[in-house]
């Protein structure tokens, strides 16, 4: 699949069909994620991969959009570093773009995968510093939930000319 046709056809994926995903597989998902751009090349993200099924239950009891994370493979947690990031206010945006390519490279490679948002909803980001047992210096940012899927990718058109501006607004 070529980027281009990957970027269109990815989709959130929150149906999975119970095939495992391997510990190489979730690992070399991270590669890709490791690849995106950061602040000053700064690189300020940890990634939990997550098998235990006990784990992403008590995830969803404190998460309210997170059902699928049962039927998931497996999940990975995106962490922000503090103490590598350019500034504070950088490390979100990074792992946002860390997030971004972990999707498109789970989707390149045949798996459904579904962003959940963590950062910055306060309440989910303690419960997940507690469950997780996170330093301070770390911030959950986005939790990924991936498996197997039959759900084929598709086109959703979203393409709005009117919010394109050119020069000026
Ligand atoms: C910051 C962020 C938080 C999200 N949180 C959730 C979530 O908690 N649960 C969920 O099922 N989907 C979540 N999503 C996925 C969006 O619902 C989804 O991307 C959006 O509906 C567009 O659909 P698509 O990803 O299939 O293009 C989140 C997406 C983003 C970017």
């Amino acid at each position: 699949m070529n980027v281009l046709d990957a970027i269109l056809t990815r989709r959130s994926i929150r149906k999975y069909n119970g095939i495992p995903v391997s510990i190489e597989e979730i690992k070399d998902l991270v590669r890709f994620s490791m690849f995106a751009p950061s602040a000053v090349n700064k690189q300020p993200w940890h990634f939990i991969i997550i098998y235990d099924k006990e784990m992403l239950e008590k995830i969803t009891q404190f998460h309210p959009h997170a059902g699928m994370l049962t039927q998931a493979a497996a999940a990975v947690l995106i962490c922000g570093d503090e103490s590598l990031a350019h500034t504070p206010a950088y490390w979100p945006v990074d792992c946002a773009a860390a997030t971004q390519n972990f999707l498109l490279a789970a989707h390149g490679k045949g798996l459904g995968a579904v962003w959940l948002g963590i950062y910055p909803r306060e309440e989910r980001i303690s419960a997940m510093k507690s469950l997780m047992n996170l330093p301070v210096h770390i911030q959950p940012f986005s939790l990924i939930s991936l498996g197997h899927t039959d759900v084929p990718g598709r086109i959703a058109d979203r393409f709005k000319p009117e919010r394109i501006h050119l020069n000026k607004w």
